[in-house]
């Protein structure tokens, strides 16, 4: 941590006891995950509840899963539940969206639909023109000002979008609580572009999404049997590569006590220090994944795996 980090209010960041997280993408969401059809709301409902169970009482959403109805969703669920949820959603700054109060108002539209007073987690989703960074930065501190968000975080922003972002919220006595970014032994690309060193060094937490590569790193999709919709396109090139990290995954797994595939990739995530946010569209998924938390791979277990996945990504 870094002299600048060190002068910032730390009740703004994310609390340490959050090892891992659920992500609610899938809740709601049809256009990319099939909501309605092989998954319906019971069934998100009984991941979210399996979640908690768990011992997973993080959930990350944003204003645009599923167009409101992942918040909508979560917030009816979170009625009659009687432990502290740490709810995250996200401000997408479309190109209309110019005025900091603009934030404020979309702000207030998800505090709505998740019935909740104030969130924990507020990210600007994508950095995207014409606003600057420190703008939004800006309309952030002043929803902290609000009491409205309990930390502010960014999500895609690269090395120096990050930097400038937190430096404009130090400005302001806060300080960026995170940037949400793909992480998983499938991309491990901020590590080569400074994303993660430039959080680490100034106590950014680097939340991982996609953490198990849309599913595939649960080792149930293959050359023959692909994910299915958009996620085929997305992913096709690494099918093929995909059978030797499968079985390291499987061979580690077993050394811990039959860990599956996916614990073990959701592990690694953590042992690098980030914060992994699977999605889960049952109560199955969520009660396997939660099977990631509370143990850790040796240092030569994450040495081997960063060498696979280096051969994959070549
Ligand atoms: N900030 C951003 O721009 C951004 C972008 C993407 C995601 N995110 C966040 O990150 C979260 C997670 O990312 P993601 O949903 O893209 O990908 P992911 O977590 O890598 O994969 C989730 C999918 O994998 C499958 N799965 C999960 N657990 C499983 C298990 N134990 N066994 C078998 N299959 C399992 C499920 O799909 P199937 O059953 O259909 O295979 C599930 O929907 C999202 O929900 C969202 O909150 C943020």
């Amino acid at each position: 941590m870094n002299k600048v980090s060190e002068q910032i209010n730390t009740a703004h960041h994310i609390p340490a006891e959050h090892e891992m997280g659920v992500g609610a993408w899938a809740w709601g969401d049809s256009l990319v995950w099939g909501f309605g059809g092989t998954y319906n709301e019971n069934d998100v409902h009984d991941a979210f509840n399996a979640s908690l169970d768990g011992g997973i009482t993080f959930v990350d959403t944003a204003e645009l899963y599923g167009f409101g109805k992942s918040e909508r969703l979560i917030g009816k669920f979170l009625q009659g539940i009687d432990k502290p949820v740490y709810v995250a959603t996200k401000f997408f700054p479309l190109p209309y969206r110019l005025l900091k109060g603009q934030l404020i108002a979309a702000l207030k539209g998800s505090l709505r639909r998740l019935q909740m007073p104030a969130v924990d987690l507020y990210q600007i989703h994508w950095h995207m023109p014409p606003m600057p960074v420190e703008h939004w930065s800006e309309a952030l501190a002043d929803a902290l000002d609000k009491g409205l968000i309990r930390a502010a975080g960014v999500s895609n922003y690269n090395r120096d979008q990050t930097i400038r972002s937190h430096d404009s919220l130090v400005r302001r006595g806060y300080g960026l609580a995170s940037n949400q970014v793909e992480y998983s032994l499938l991309n491990r690309s901020i590590e080569r572009t400074g994303v993660k060193q430039a959080c680490d060094e100034r106590g950014i937490k680097v939340i991982a999404y996609s953490p198990l590569g849309m599913g595939l790193l649960t080792g149930k999709y293959t050359v023959d049997n692909p994910p299915p919709g958009m996620r085929n396109a997305q992913w096709r090139w690494v099918l093929p590569k995909l059978p030797p990290l499968i079985a390291l995954l499987n061979e580690i797994g077993a050394a811990h006590g039959d860990k599956t595939p996916a614990q073990v990739a959701l592990n690694w995530t953590i042992c690098k220090g980030t914060m992994p946010i699977p999605g889960a569209k049952n109560q199955r998924q969520a009660q396997a994944n939660a099977g990631a938390m509370g143990w850790r791979l040796t240092p030569d277990e994450v040495a081997a795996l960063d060498e696979m996945s280096d051969r994959i990504q070549d």
